[in-house]
């Protein structure tokens, strides 16, 4: 059965008969019928109208370098028929997951050389809750269990990666979160940072309160700080350069340990390796999943520190903890080839030199001067627009959330798939994307800012 065997409308109707989606209003979206992505190539997107749409969010964050990648489907096809399977547990392994475990030691900040598996960024944060306070217990400090985490992060979908993550509307349908996490403000210059106060001291003050919320819990039952390096679900929040050696430097002081989430920042997306390694910090835990195999194939890999590492195996003892599907041999396969692909096109080096100093300069200079739009931002390849009523007093439109819904619906019809985070406007494409691109995807954007005026003012 192919699906080209089924209308348009036969697979919408389907979609609505069976289909629960992820963060979706099944009303609204049974009502206005489910857009339907037929196939990919390089770096746009065809619905099945024939569309064809550039894909300013790498699928979901993740599709680094682009698509249609033949070495990714041979990397797969080759291992499925070689070993489709087999379990790490037991004293077994494959030998992909063990070569990829090399190949990310390699890669890694130098104090990283050990790696869990997974199949997706939530399980990732899951091994890395359990294994933190694991540490702890093993170190003899069961009572240091609370973690510090920061509104509007976050750090996925299970029940772990909703309490851990900062998210107001998903908490609330939680109704019961897991205990002893706790979230501060987080380091978000455009909306909170004092009229007069500098991005320097802004920084400051948002990595002081982590250091409140520790003395308050007192260090002494404090696991772990948690933060993604560059908010991005939350809405590319880049936290000024004072933020991140500062809570480096209250993590050591307190023995508290740093967990980065560098689900979206990892492999290549800010113009390193991983966003630790441009912003010159050394963390304890570091979750990747999503950009590791390009989105080909689901694996995460929690990346383990030498400190936890060493306890965990010295002292350990059997770690209760595992996935049927951790180190799963095609997704390893996928993985090396896709780092392969990253590193012989020089994609990182591409980020960090050319295209993401040009993505900058763009958004700029064709994005920032436009009438509804209160701020630019960007660091490799992700960016954010605010979109305001009021570019002097940044303003937002009437309605939260309205003035980015009218800003996205109007790129999409015009070939350009960008993201809303309430009035946000993010995007994070694939890494492959020129300084061509960036034209096409500027050039679009503006289109769409001017749509949405039009409708958003009348
Ligand atoms: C920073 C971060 N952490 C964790 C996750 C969860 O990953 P997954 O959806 O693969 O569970 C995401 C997903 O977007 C993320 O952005």
């Amino acid at each position: 059965m192919t699906y080209q065997n089924f209308s348009l409308s036969q697979l919408q109707e389907i979609d609505a008969a069976h289909h629960l989606h992820p963060f979706t209003d099944h009303k609204d979206l049974r009502a206005a019928g489910t857009r339907i992505i037929t196939r990919a190539d390089g770096p746009f997107v065809y619905d099945s109208e024939g569309n064809q749409i550039l894909d300013g969010m790498a699928g979901l964050w993740c599709v680094n370098v682009g698509y249609g990648r033949n070495e990714l489907a041979e990397a797969a096809y080759a291992q499925m028929k070689e070993l489709p399977y087999y379990n790490s547990f037991f004293r077994c392994s494959t030998p992909t997951p063990v070569l990829l475990a090399k190949r990310l030691a390699e890669i890694a900040p130098s104090n990283m050389n050990q790696v869990f598996y997974g199949s997706s960024g939530s399980e990732a944060n899951d091994t890395a809750l359990r294994l933190v306070r694991h540490y702890w217990v093993l170190e003899g400090k069961p009572q240091k269990n609370i973690v510090i985490s920061r509104n509007w992060a976050y750090h996925g979908s299970t029940i772990t990666g909703a309490s851990l993550g900062g998210m107001g509307g998903m908490h609330a349908q939680l109704n019961g979160a897991v205990p002893n996490i706790r979230h501060v403000m987080p380091p978000y210059a455009f909306e909170l940072k004092l009229p007069g106060e500098s991005d320097h001291d802004f920084g400051l003050r948002a990595a002081k309160a982590v250091e409140d919320a520790i003395v308050e819990a007192g260090p002494e039952n404090v696991a772990a700080f948690i933060g993604e390096p560059v908010m991005g679900a939350g809405g590319v929040k880049i936290a000024p350069e004072s933020y991140w050696p500062q809570i480096q430097k209250i993590c050591r002081k307190y023995d508290v340990l740093l967990m980065l989430d560098e689900v979206i920042t990892g492999y290549g997306r800010t113009g390193e390796w991983f966003a630790a390694q441009s912003m010159g910090i050394e963390a304890d835990t570091i979750t990747t999943a999503k950009a590791l195999t390009s989105g080909y194939q689901p694996l995460s890999a929690l990346l383990v520190g030498d400190r936890i590492a060493a306890t965990l195996v010295e002292k350990g003892g059997e770690f209760y903890h595992g996935y049927t599907y951790s180190g799963h041999p095609v997704a390893c396969a996928v993985a090396l080839a896709n780092l392969d692909i990253i590193e012989k096109e020089g994609l990182i080096e591409r980020v960090r030199d050319d295209t993401g100093p040009y993505l900058r300069k763009a958004l700029a200079e064709k994005v920032g001067s436009h009438p509804i739009v209160g701020e630019v931002r960007s660091i490799g390849l992700m960016g954010a627009i605010e979109i305001v009523k009021d570019k002097e007093t940044r303003a937002r439109f009437e309605g939260e959330g309205r003035g980015g819904v009218a800003v996205r619906d109007h790129a999409i019809a015009n070939g350009m798939m960008l993201r809303a985070v309430g009035d946000t406007m993010i995007m994070s494409p694939p890494l492959i994307w020129t300084r061509e691109t960036i034209d096409m995807a500027c050039e679009r954007i503006v289109k769409a800012l001017d749509l949405a005026e039009r409708d958003l003012r009348s």
